[in-house]
């Protein structure tokens, strides 16, 4: 969790801001986000490595900014802001483990 908190400090806040808020129109919020709550853990691990792209509805809005891929993430750092993300706005409390990440990581379409 802790190592979570400060990796999405580096890669992901500045986007989605500290408090999971998003950004106005251009970036969707993590914090109550209804696609958050049901997008999986691996898809979510996908998502961080290799990045998103296209139309996504958040809580009714429609975002279609690109997000970027972070390549150069290891299992264990994408594993930690799964649980950090997870934890604190996915409602969904325990760990989300390397392994999976790494599985997860090799099969992402
Ligand atoms: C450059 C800005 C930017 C950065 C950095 C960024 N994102 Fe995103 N994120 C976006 C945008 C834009 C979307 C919407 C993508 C789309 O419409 O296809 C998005 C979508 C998402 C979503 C799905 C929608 C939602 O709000 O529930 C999640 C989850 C997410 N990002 C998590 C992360 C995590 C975790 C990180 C850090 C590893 C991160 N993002 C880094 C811009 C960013």
């Amino acid at each position: 969790m802790v190592a979570g908190r400060s990796l999405y400090q580096q890669h992901c806040s500045n986007c989605h801001q500290d408090d999971g808020k998003g950004l106005a129109k251009l970036v969707p919020p993590l914090h109550q986000s209804d696609y958050l709550k049901v997008l999986k853990p691996d898809d979510l691990a996908c998502q961080i490595k290799y990045g998103l792209s296209g139309t996504i509805y958040v809580n009714g809005e429609m975002y279609r900014q690109p997000m970027p891929s972070n390549p150069r993430l290891t299992p264990l750092e994408i594993a930690e802001i799964v649980t950090y993300v997870r934890n604190t706005w996915g409602n969904e409390p325990g760990l989300y483990e390397v392994k999976k990440a790494e599985k997860a990581i090799q099969n992402c379409n």
